[in-house]
């Protein structure tokens, strides 16, 4: 007879297995406890005691986790169902990744077959009034990302990545007088390897492309992957700007975004970052770095800043960690800070949409970035997708 799944009746027998194996870690618990208490731990209060320390403590996780790994495995050593409480929570939980990543998947491969992201390409982008705001499936399907795609050579897909290039481009170009024509000085913080300096200087602007110090990004994962900007030739694009004009009009800066240089104060008549704020160290640096940002800007120039945001939680969030997320009482304090200064920022709109794939919410193993097929994700455990901040200052 086939074994039935464990239900309610059967809760007995699911809460016997892991106080049997969490045993182990309780007795060590135990011991430390004895430890801390004891004469021999306060007098050995040098190395001794913090190694003693160190070592109950690596033992107490490596049984926690090895008890946790036999909570989670499907069978026990008999070939059963391996009956317990966390198993009965998390048995499925690999299925259903993947269902959720199939179906995503294929919804979004099925809207773009069916015309979602097949706009007619207009001659110019039409004006949209764009406001501080996240990432929708409406602003990807739009009349203006369909013309910066174009203009960028990008095959439009359902990518966050894709949103925040043409987000950029669109902002600067409803703020910036004569954008599309160029003769603007601007500056990219962290750009790494994005198509948007190559492209502005084809338009013919002045730009100032910056990165981390190579020396401080090496070991942090940019390099290894491609992000940083080590040499101005990985901002180079050869399909949107010749080397001579590209050479001409962009230079690179290495600097640290939690240090704005005084030297670049009122420079500028646009600046931009894409997915570097958050990077930051915690969420009151990335905030100070928005603040600091509008330092560069002259009379009339625009900031645009693109960033994570947390949508579904209002309370918790990540903090004080190498990728932090924002949450909305976030960007309402910054919007306040700066208007406090006589800026002016594009009024706030946290409405994620409701379209297919703003309800479409992926789960981890994402693919490499340009291939992922969603807007919204599950980072951290949290729902994000990407929010986008405008500002100016007044002429
Ligand atoms: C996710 S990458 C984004 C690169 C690029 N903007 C893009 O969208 O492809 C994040 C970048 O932040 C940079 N970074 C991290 N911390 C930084 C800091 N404190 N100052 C300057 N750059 C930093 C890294 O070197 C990396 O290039």
């Amino acid at each position: 007879m086939r074994p039935t799944e464990p239900g309610p009746s059967s809760r007995g027998l699911a809460t016997r297995t892991p106080e049997l194996r969490l045993r182990p870690s309780v007795r060590l618990v135990a011991v430390r406890d004895r430890w801390k208490r004891s004469a021999l731990a306060r007098a050995a209060h040098g190395w001794l005691g913090r190694a003693a320390n160190r070592w109950l403590a690596g033992a107490l996780r490596g049984a926690a986790r090895s008890s946790i790994g036999g909570l989670l495995r499907r069978t026990n050593e008999r070939g059963q169902p391996n009956i317990n409480e966390l198993w009965m929570v998390a048995k499925d939980i690999d299925i259903l990744r993947s269902d959720v990543k199939n179906f995503g998947y294929e919804m979004a491969r099925q809207l773009s077959e069916q015309g979602g992201l097949a706009r007619k390409v207009p001659s110019e982008p039409p004006r949209a009034g764009l406001r501080s705001q996240a990432t929708t499936q409406a602003d990807l399907e739009s009349e203006w990302a369909a013309y910066w795609c174009d203009r960028l050579k990008i095959r439009p897909i359902y990518n966050r990545k894709i949103w925040e290039f043409c987000y950029v481009l669109q902002a600067l170009r409803e703020r910036v007088p004569g954008f599309l024509t160029g003769g603007s000085r601007g500056i990219g913080f962290v750009c790494g390897q994005e198509p948007l300096p190559s492209l502005l200087a084809q338009l013919g602007h002045e730009l100032v492309v910056t990165d981390l110090p190579l020396e401080d990004s090496i070991g942090r994962g940019w390099v290894e992957t491609g992000q940083h900007l080590s040499r101005a030739d990985l901002a180079f694009h050869a399909s949107l700007v010749d080397r001579p004009t590209f050479d001409q009009r962009v230079s690179v800066r290495h600097m640290d975004m939690n240090h704005v240089e005084g030297d670049l104060d009122g420079q500028f008549d646009f600046c931009w970052s894409i997915c570097a704020l958050e990077h930051l160290g915690s969420i009151a640096q990335g905030l100070d770095f928005i603040e600091n940002s509008a330092r560069v800007l002259r009379p009339g120039g625009t900031a645009v800043h693109t960033t994570e945001f947390n949508y579904g939680d209002e309370d918790e969030t990540i903090d004080d960690w190498p990728v932090v997320l924002f949450q909305r009482r976030h960007f309402e304090q910054i919007a306040r800070r700066l208007e406090g200064q006589g800026l002016s920022v594009a009024p706030l709109d946290f409405d994620v949409g409701s379209a297919p794939m703003d309800r479409f919410v992926d789960v981890p193993p994402y693919p490499p970035q340009g291939q992922a097929r969603h807007l919204k994700l599950a980072i951290d455990g949290f729902r994000c997708t990407c929010f986008g901040l405008i500002f100016s200052r007044p002429r």
